[in-house]
């Protein structure tokens, strides 16, 4: 059987900044440059960001080599703590600018379009220090001063933007679960936070669209979804799927798309008395700058029953007071991760965006798998044989495509990863590129995947 993509299909690659710049010449920390640098342990085999896949000194051959596997477009983050020195008047750091200059240069001399993203959890740390981060609105307007420089910057040449990756998990990470510094379990701060990180979207999009009028220029979000199934058809379950579907998705897609949040979960946090601090005003400001496109990070499914004791329990309020995780028998699991692997839920996803975002224009902003000791794999001449990789993304592309057929406006992919890159605190323990790294010596070879990418790139089909 032979899977086709549509005209105009783009095929192409994700990354960040801090995840493979390394910090050469930086002017400031990140939250996760402050956290290695205090808790090193935190960080699998001690491995933090100083020299990640060092593309600050290899972008050229590192494009060129994506180039060689049919990326053609990269999406990558500009570095707040790289770009800017101050960040109350948004003062520029020349080597900042020239660096992102160069690389912008360089991808479109290897025929890669830029698709820019501002914030991939990099939050400067002086800002969680002096302001507590995404807590404060002081914060928010601070991002909008940094956006616009990147906007008036890069704009001639950067027709994509993308204003957060995944925000979602800034608010799990730093505020719910303790995977990222500063670790605060906190769900009222945590829901302040998925307001205020809606609110500086809506402000830097604001901004953009009066310095780039469509539909040349296109501004959207990047949102890690993961579609809720219930354990059961249990009321009880079913229940907990509802609101695990509100708070972990439509917290950020109702606003970004639709302009204004979910009736049902802002009447559950008022209940609770929980509900973020606004104003009329900076609901107005949500209503009135919705998305232009979307991107769509999906790894796995987000199985949920009811609770073990009920919500009315006396208990800091936490979203999970309403579900609980979920791990179905017999699930299909990228072990290594310890993420589920289920494909069909990309046909869902299409399904809802065409149904009830008013089939928005949409691709696949990450999608890939992690694989540890990849070294296991390498054959005679040197090349990973990641056929593991090569079926992940036919499964999900064969779910993708039966979406499009049905109508999704679907875009295009973007495999995680181009280059093997540093993972947060899981550093390099999985290993997710189309190229492999050889992290110490800093060697880049292509993998079979990215033999296979290349070849569906060219042809925007596959058997
Ligand atoms: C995503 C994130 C990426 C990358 C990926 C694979 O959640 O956006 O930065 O780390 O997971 O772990």
């Amino acid at each position: 059987m032979t899977i086709n993509f549509p005209k105009n299909f783009v095929w192409g690659a994700a990354t960040s900044g801090p995840q493979t710049e390394g910090n050469f010449h930086k002017p400031h920390q990140n939250v996760f440059d402050y956290w290695f640098a205090t808790e090193p342990s935190a960080f699998d085999s001690g491995v933090g960001p100083d020299l990640a896949s060092n593309f600050y000194h290899d972008y050229e051959a590192d494009l060129a080599l994506m180039a060689q596997a049919g990326i053609k477009g990269l999406r990558t983050s500009i570095q707040w703590t790289r770009l800017i020195d101050d960040f109350e008047t948004g003062r520029l750091n020349p080597e900042g600018v020239a660096y992102y200059n160069r690389v912008i240069d360089a991808m479109l001399a290897n025929g890669i379009e830029p698709y820019l993203n501002l914030h991939h959890f990099d939050l400067p740390v002086a800002l969680y220090q002096q302001y507590g981060g995404w807590e404060s609105k002081h914060v928010v307007d601070l991002f909008v001063t940094f956006a616009t420089q990147c906007f008036k910057l890069f704009g001639d040449r950067v027709k994509n933007w993308y204003t957060f990756n995944e925000p979602k998990v800034v608010v799990d990470g730093q505020y719910l679960y303790g995977w990222h510094y500063p670790q605060v379990v906190d769900g009222p701060k945590a829901v302040q936070v998925a307001y205020n990180m809606n609110l500086a979207s809506a402000k830097a999009i604001a901004v953009f669209h009066q310095y780039y009028p469509q539909p040349n220029h296109q501004i959207g979000i990047i949102l890690n979804l993961t579609p809720a199934y219930a354990a059961s058809d249990d009321p009880a379950d079913v229940a907990a799927a509802e609101f695990a579907e509100l708070w972990s998705n439509n917290l950020f897609l109702d606003p970004a798309v639709l302009g204004h949040f979910p009736e049902k979960l802002v009447t559950t946090l008022a209940n609770d008395g929980v509900l973020w601090d606004a104003t009329a005003e900076e609901l107005a400001i949500i209503a009135a700058n919705t998305v232009d496109c979307l991107g769509v990070n999906y790894y796995h499914p987000f199985r949920v029953q009811h609770p073990d004791v009920s919500p009315k329990s006396l208990q800091p309020w936490l979203p999970d007071i309403y579900f609980k995780e979920y791990e179905m028998p017999g699930r299909v699991m990228n072990v290594d991760r310890g993420w589920e692997i289920y494909p069909a839920a990309l046909t869902d996803i299409a399904k809802n965006i065409q149904t009830n975002y008013h089939n928005i224009p949409w691709f696949i902003s990450e999608n890939g798998m992690g694989v540890a000791g990849e070294e296991r794999f390498l054959d005679a001449n040197g090349v990973v044989q990641d056929d593991y990789r090569i079926d992940f993304m036919r499964e999900h592309l064969t779910a993708l495509q039966k979406g499009i057929a049905a109508g999704s406006n679907c875009q295009g992919y973007f495999v995680w990863t181009a280059i093997d890159c540093w993972s947060w605190n899981h550093a390099y323990h999985n290993r997710y590129g189309l190229i492999r790294d050889e992290i110490h010596t800093q060697t880049k070879t292509l993998k079979k995947s990215a033999a296979w990418f290349n070849r569906l790139s060219a042809t925007n089909q596959f058997e």
